[in-house]
């Protein structure tokens, strides 16, 4: 994809001084001297930060060990971050404050306090012990937005078994693909959860998903109470099997870089690949960008709106915040069930200080009018969080003004973070107190964090102009390796660009050190925030008998950022059904085969897609036809112009 430049817009925010006065890192000295030295003795500055913030069973023998493209952090090192979350936050004031806040879709609640949350997360380990579950075991959880959710990952933690955690808005197909890639014993599911007033038929998926692989056993959370098809042989029920285990479980002594959890993203291949984390690193970077990014403190209620199956929930729901002793918000539901103004609502109902949120979200938000968050009280709110994608400058002043300014007694600042599934936590910020706000700029690095803009070659590019996003050294939260595909590992982060840790991601970096993050460069869209490989949306098509070829492109989108756009070329003997129909009928199976969220918005017939001589798609043509762009650039290795004419038709 070719990067043009993109001028600094130049609009500038600072954070209200009353917020600046309290916050943890309150000025851009402050800020300039942690990272100076994060980049001069970075072993004493994450050693220092590892001894300070996290509890270890035994200490590490060196802090870094780096032979790219594999790393070690704090090697010899033993901890468990199930107890960095729960067992170290009993023996002082957080034993009974709430760790978890949950609402369901439905209106129901539940508190977990930390003492609360620590035996449920002791009776979910053993329980998972008697499924016969050892250290190093892979575990899929795939459940709906409840506490459960994160009790299954922290209980996972406890015994050292290695969690996947498989978003609930994926078919069985996406899931089957998973637990074998994983080689999966246990899944772990529930009887349904609550989206926009249906119950989303989990239990279903996984007994189709589960067939012909290695699961044994299939614990189910009931949470719809509706009914399910049962197993004997291989399905118990959580509320049943907790009676009959103890409440007992020490958390099992953990080697730094054991295995915590795999969480399979999109590439640029057919296949999403599993992206493996390990424990030390990931518990103290997501601990402390937590700690800095949100300002987190004790008084806080923290909503992270992200589902648990992506690594936003992973990192800032879970495992970040819970470190920290913070209280973290989950919900179970739509933002528009049972109307508009659900997220305000539970912001009011339950006093949230903090949210962090998808631009994707913030441009529904604007879409259905300042009159929903209007209707509520949101100056509990006191700092604001967007990731995902790029968030576009009116969207931010939207966030800023009609969502956090003025409503409370300080305007709430905005922070902005750049990062990634393999990156584990955000590597691009605005500091809250420290930074002055950019709309649509992402921010600088965090401490330790060495980003830069190159070309292919690794040239870095000048200032104010486009080039890919790369990261320079490595940091404790990166991923470790593609589970089971090491070259995979080395030739999609390492090779790309000779030396350095390659994103996929095109930006800018400005005069002030600020990047500007512009997207994909890659074969990977962004679709209301979520990450879709156009190979695998292409893959699922062609599956399809009726599909000979198909190729996959993003189209912009006010909302979801990109849309899907698909060119598909029929098999001749099967075209008897109407357009309309055969559209129908390929939206729904793709739907089948990934999930919702990869549902075409267009399909468009055509008898033959744009090559080159060399048989290549040439994706960068359908683009701009699919948006309504001039062709333009170099044509001449098309192998058949009419194609395009009869394309622009289509
Ligand atoms: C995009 C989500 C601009 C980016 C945490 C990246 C962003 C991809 C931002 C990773 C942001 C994430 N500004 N773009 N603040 N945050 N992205 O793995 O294209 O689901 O490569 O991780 O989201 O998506 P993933």
């Amino acid at each position: 994809m070719v990067i043009e430049s993109v001028a600094d817009e130049g609009r500038t925010f600072e954070p209200h001084a009353a917020f600046v006065q309290q916050a943890r890192i309150s000025s851009k000295e402050e800020y300039d001297a942690l990272y100076k030295r994060s980049m001069d003795d970075p072993e004493g500055f994450w050693g220092e930060l590892a001894a300070q913030e996290l509890h270890w069973f035994k200490p590490w023998d060196k802090v870094l060990q780096w032979d790219e493209p594999t790393v070690q952090w704090f090697a010899g090192g033993q901890l468990n971050i199930s107890y960095n979350c729960l067992d170290r936050h009993l023996t002082g004031a957080r034993r009974h404050k709430a760790a978890l806040v949950w609402e369901g879709e439905p209106g129901d609640s539940v508190t977990l306090t930390y003492a609360q949350l620590h035996h449920q997360v002791c009776l979910f380990a053993n329980t998972l012990k008697k499924l016969g579950v050892e250290k190093g075991d892979r575990v899929a959880i795939y459940l709906p937005m409840i506490p459960e959710a994160a009790v299954a990952m922290l209980a996972c933690a406890r015994i050292g078994a290695v969690h996947s955690v498989v978003f609930g808005g994926f078919s069985a197909e996406s899931l089957k693909g998973r637990l074998v890639d994983a080689g999966v014993k246990v899944v772990i599911t529930a009887d349904g959860g609550w989206r926009r007033g249906s119950i989303v038929p989990l239990k279903a998926n996984v007994d189709k998903a589960v067939q012909g692989t290695a699961v044994e056993s299939v614990l189910v959370v009931r949470r719809t109470a509706q009914k399910i098809d049962w197993h004997e042989e291989r399905d118990y029920w959580w509320h049943e099997l907790q009676q009959t285990v103890s409440a007992i479980c020490p958390a099992e002594p953990m080697d730094s870089e054991d295995m915590l959890f795999i969480l399979y993203t999109s590439g640029t291949t057919g296949k999403p690949k599993g992206v493996v984390h390990t424990t030390g690193g990931y518990n103290l970077y997501t601990h402390i960008t937590s700690q800095w990014l949100f300002d987190l403190k004790d008084t806080d209620l923290y909503w992270c709106t992200a589902d648990v199956g992506w690594i936003t929930g992973h990192s800032y729901t879970v495992y970040g915040p819970l470190s920290n002793g913070a209280t973290s918000f989950m919900y179970e539901g739509a933002p528009n069930f049972p109307d508009n103004g659900r997220f305000w609502q539970l912001i009011e109902k339950y006093g949230i200080n903090i949210l962090y949120t998808a631009p994707t979200a913030i441009r529904a938000f604007m879409k259905w009018g300042e009159d929903w968050p209007g209707r509520y009280d949101l100056s509990s709110l006191r700092l604001l969080g967007t990731v995902g994608e790029p968030i576009n400058p009116e969207a931010w002043m939207w966030y800023s003004e009609v969502i956090g300014a003025g409503k409370g007694p300080t305007p709430a600042p905005i922070v902005d973070t750049w990062w990634m599934t393999e990156t584990g936590g955000h590597m691009l910020a605005t500091f809250p107190g420290a930074h002055t706000m950019r709309p649509g700029c992402a921010g600088l690095p965090f401490p330790g964090v060495e980003a830069d803009v190159v070309d292919r070659e690794g040239n870095p590019v000048p200032v104010g102009e486009g080039g890919y996003l790369v990261i320079k050294r490595p940091w404790p939260s990166m991923i470790r390796t593609v589970y089971g595909n090491p070259d995979r590992y080395r030739q999609n982060y390492w090779e790309q660009v000779p030396g350095v840790f390659f994103s996929g991601d095109g930006a800018v970096k400005g005069e002030n050190g600020y990047f500007k993050v512009l997207g994909r460069v890659d074969d990977v869209l962004s679709v209301s925030g979520h990450r879709l490989g156009t190979m695998e949306i292409e893959s699922a098509l062609v599956s399809h008998p009726m599909v000979a070829e198909a190729a996959v492109v993003g189209k912009p989108d006010d909302i979801k950022g990109e849309a899907i756009c698909a060119y598909v070329t029929l098999n001749e003997a099967d075209q008897d059904q109407s357009q309309e129909e055969l559209i129908q009928v390929l939206k729904k199976h793709v739907v089948a085969q990934i999930g919702a969220i990869a549902r075409p918005d267009e399909i468009h017939f055509t008898e033959q897609l744009p090559k080159t001589r060399s048989g290549k798609i040439m994706r960068r043509l359908l683009r701009s036809i699919a948006s309504g762009e001039e062709i333009a650039g170099d044509m001449s290795t098309l192998e058949d112009r009419s194609v395009l004419d009869k394309l622009r038709g289509s």
